[in-house]
């Protein structure tokens, strides 16, 4: 992974200031095409449609047309898929939250980010994301998305394309925003890009090479239409107070008494007012109820949770799913990783511990609390699992959400 004096470089010069290519950064890929194309199939098994975007010859699909494009068991590598699915079209692919599909990414991803945070902070929200495509370039154009981006070239060549945040405005194109995302309009034109081309910072991308941008720079990507690519993206957001807050609580919204009831209409509103009305009586509730729950302390609890899972989550959206497999034996040792401790706390006869975006929660015990002193310190410790007990119980929850290495007792 990246040294610490690279990041403080990498700070002093880029973050939140230009793009960059870095050569020769990782010793070893933090991916391969393999294991890409491998996620690539478990997205199309995904029931959530949102989850992957396909264009083929620069048409974004709709969800119903994706089937066609799904990777089969037959398909042995991406060429066969491609000879496949895509013999002669342009095709580009993204697959949105990959630490759903491949929790090693996340792993290997919060590594890279481990020294990073400690200089920039935490993000609001950060994301996973694979690039795959055989096209000549990006199918939108030049666009502006709101997370700084770091990407991983795993295979082929591109050619990335930059420009400041008021190049376009200062030359008077027309952009257009939604979601999030902005557009010079008619830039997908032929010949249109040309002219703006000249001034673009352009990075020459290779295997091997990992890329920045900060969220403010436009961008689009030339590729060979003949020679598929995958990137790995890391993106960290850089969204609008209001929205990050509104999220925060939503989640304190979402404990209060009556969350999950539904609501059909606000009732019936007569015509020909001309002078305002009050809200909804359910309007003017929910704030009389929001106002009689928040007991600081109770606030302070909620807040606390949700902050615990967002930081040991190292601020992803979404996480790796639980391990499903249990731990082979009763008598084994065990061992975290000294750069993400467990944090840990003892409250109504319950001690809750926050690992890798979970809460986990089991009854205090002597034994789950000498474990929880000792865990922390890096080094392997030996565990005696009497089953059913509170603490056999946390090593196994531990274990499924990759919280700690297990080694059986020669
Ligand atoms: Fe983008």
């Amino acid at each position: 992974m990246p040294t610490r004096s690279f990041w403080v470089d990498f700070v002093e010069n880029h973050w939140q200031r230009k793009p960059g290519i870095f050569k020769n950064l990782m010793p070893t890929p933090i991916a391969t095409a393999e294991e890409m194309f491998g996620a690539m199939r478990a997205s199309f098994a995904r029931p959530q449609t949102e989850a992957t975007s396909v264009y083929v010859d620069g048409r974004h699909l709709t969800a119903a047309e994706h089937g066609a494009f799904a990777p089969s068991d037959a398909d042995r590598d991406v060429s066969a898929y491609l000879a496949r699915c895509a013999p002669e079209q342009e095709i580009c692919m993204v697959i949105y939250k990959l630490q759903e599909l491949f929790p090693d990414a996340w792993l290997r991803a919060r590594d890279f980010l481990h020294e990073l945070y400690g200089l920039v902070g935490m993000p609001t929200h950060a994301n996973l994301e694979v690039f795959f495509g055989r096209y000549s370039g990006t199918p939108r154009g030049p666009h502006r998305d709101e997370a700084n981006n770091i990407s991983f070239i795993l295979q082929g060549k591109k050619t990335y394309l930059l420009w400041p945040e008021e190049y376009f405005a200062q030359r008077g194109v027309a952009t257009g925003t939604l979601g999030g995302q902005s557009w010079p309009r008619d830039l997908r034109e032929p010949g249109l890009l040309e002219r703006f081309r000249k001034d673009a910072i352009v990075l020459e991308a290779e295997p091997g090479d990992v890329l920045f941008w900060p969220y403010t720079y436009w961008h689009t990507v030339e590729a060979h239409p003949e020679e598929p690519t995958f990137v790995l993206h890391i993106t960290l957001y850089n969204r609008p107070r209001a929205a990050v807050l509104a999220e925060v609580l939503a989640g304190v919204l979402q404990q209060l008494p009556g969350a999950g009831e539904r609501i059909d209409s606000w009732g019936p509103f007569p015509g020909g007012v001309t002078r305002p009305v009050a809200p909804p009586t359910q309007v003017l509730g929910a704030f009389d109820m929001l106002r009689s729950s928040l007991e600081p302390e109770f606030v302070q609890a909620l807040l606390t949770d949700q902050w615990m899972r967002h930081v040991s989550g190292y601020g992803f959206d979404t996480l790796p799913p639980r391990k499903q497999d249990v731990l082979p034996s009763t008598a084994g040792k065990v061992r975290t990783d000294d750069r993400y401790p467990l944090a840990w706390q003892s409250a109504d006869g319950h001690v809750h511990v926050w690992s890798n975006g979970h809460r986990l929660s089991v009854p205090q015990t002597e034994a789950v609390l000498g474990f929880l002193g000792q865990v922390n310190s890096g080094e392997w410790l030996a565990v005696e699992l009497r089953e059913r007990s509170p603490l056999e119980t946390l090593i196994q929850e531990l274990h499924a959400v990759r919280a700690l290495e297990w080694r059986a007792e020669a």
